[in-house]
Order: structure tokens, then sequence, then C-alpha cells
């Protein structure tokens, strides 16, 4: 991971069960959605290069609540990212799953300071249901979204191609997905890039 770019400072800011508890809008924000356990959480570490910034776990639906970072990015001014909830994950409770949809609608439509959302799908799994009808939605509101193929250290490099070109297709994506590892830092350099270009 020598090579990947870093974030300057990250810091953990606080978590929001409700959006009365949601902080003040200042710098722009980047959200992170995907399903449970697809790896957000871990993405956000490796991409700041701040290890145990944001909470991982090995049991899905874990995070429950958004949580707000402060990251200085490897270059140019402040940003705020958030780690939503995960989704469609079934063990999960169902009074759980239900706060869920409100709690990241309110979030995604009201807050005027989120530039982008970063859709991250398994890169062995790809796109479901939930992430055609996310992408569908985002694009009804006029929100950017940034697809992510992530732990795409599981996958030998010549399935990577077919991934992503099925990803583009199911998605009906103009540009393709980025391809990602919190284990090796791939990826990284090309979502700064992406992230730098929303705000
Ligand atoms: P929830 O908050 O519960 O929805 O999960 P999450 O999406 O935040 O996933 P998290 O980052 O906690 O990662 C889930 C599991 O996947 C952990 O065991 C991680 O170590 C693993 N993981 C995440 N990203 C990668 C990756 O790029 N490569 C590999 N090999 N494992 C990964
Ligand atoms: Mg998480």
């Amino acid at each position: 991971m020598a090579l990947s770019p870093r974030a300057r400072q990250a810091v953990f800011v606080k978590s929001a069960p409700t959006p009365a508890t949601f902080p003040p809008e200042g710098a722009p924000e980047i959200a992170f959605a995907g399903r449970s356990n697809v790896g957000k959480s871990s993405l956000i570490n490796a991409l700041t290069g701040f290890d145990g910034l944001a909470r991982t776990s090995r049991t899905p639906g874990r995070t429950q609540l958004l949580n707000w970072f402060r990251v200085v990015p490897p270059s140019g001014p402040e940003l705020a990212f958030v780690d939503l909830p995960g989704y469609g994950f079934a063990k999960v409770a169902r009074d759980l799953r239900a706060a869920w949809q409100p709690l990241v609608e309110k979030f995604v439509t009201d807050r005027a300071v989120l530039k982008l959302v970063v859709v991250i799908l398994d890169i062995r799994r790809g796109a479901e249901q939930e992430e055609e009808d996310l992408l569908e939605w985002l694009d009804s509101i006029d929100k950017p979204a940034q697809i992510v193929l992530t732990k795409a250290d599981k996958v030998p490099k010549s399935k990577r191609f077919p991934a992503v070109a099925a990803a583009r297709r199911e998605l009906r994506l103009d540009r393709d997905p980025i391809c990602f590892s919190a284990e090796t830092g791939e990826g990284a350099a090309e979502l700064w890039r992406a992230i730098a270009s929303s705000v």
C-alpha cells in the first residue's frame, strides 16, 4: 500500500441515530453506501490510510448509525465522509431495517452538502436489485454516484474486466466502476480522483 495516496488527517466526528442528531452542514460530504458486510468501513480505513478509523466487523449489519468523519484529503480542502448503515441483511431485526430506509433517505435527500454517494459492491457478487434501485433513486434526485467494486484482491486479475463490464451493463453506467481492495490499496488513487472531481 506504500504507493496509495492517503488522507492528511482523518478523525471520527460523531454517530447519528436520527436526523435530529445529524451534525450541522459544513464541509462537502461523501457518503459510502452498500450491502451489509460489503466492506464500506474497511474501504474508508484503506482509502484514508487511517486504520481503525471506521469500525469493521465480520458480523454483517453492525453499523446501524450514520457515522461522520472529518477527512483532509491528499490534496484540496477538508471533506466529511459518512459511513452509512448497510442494507439487505436478513438477520438484522425487522424494526432496525424499517428504521434504515427513512434515516438514509432523509440524509441523502436533505443534505445539501452531500456531493457524492460511493455505492460499493462486492466484485464477486456484482449488482443486484438493491443496487439497481439505489442508483435509479439517486439519479431521480440528481445525486451523483460512483460505483466501486471492492474486495478485488479476492478475484484473479483475469476476472476483473468481466466483473467491471457486467456491473457497467447491469447498472447502465456511462463509465467503468472502480475496482478497489482494502487489502492491497488498489483503486485508492482512482477513487480519490473521483472524489476530488465531485466536490
Ligand atoms: P457493515 O457496517 O456491517 O454493513 O459492514 P461493512 O460494509 O462496513 O464491512 P466491513 O468493512 O466491516 O468489512 C466486512 C468484512 O469484509 C471484514 O471481515 C473485512 O475484513 C472484509 N473486507 C472488507 N474489505 C475487504 C477487501 O477489500 N478485501 C478483503 N479480502 N476483505 C475485505
Ligand atoms: Mg461498517
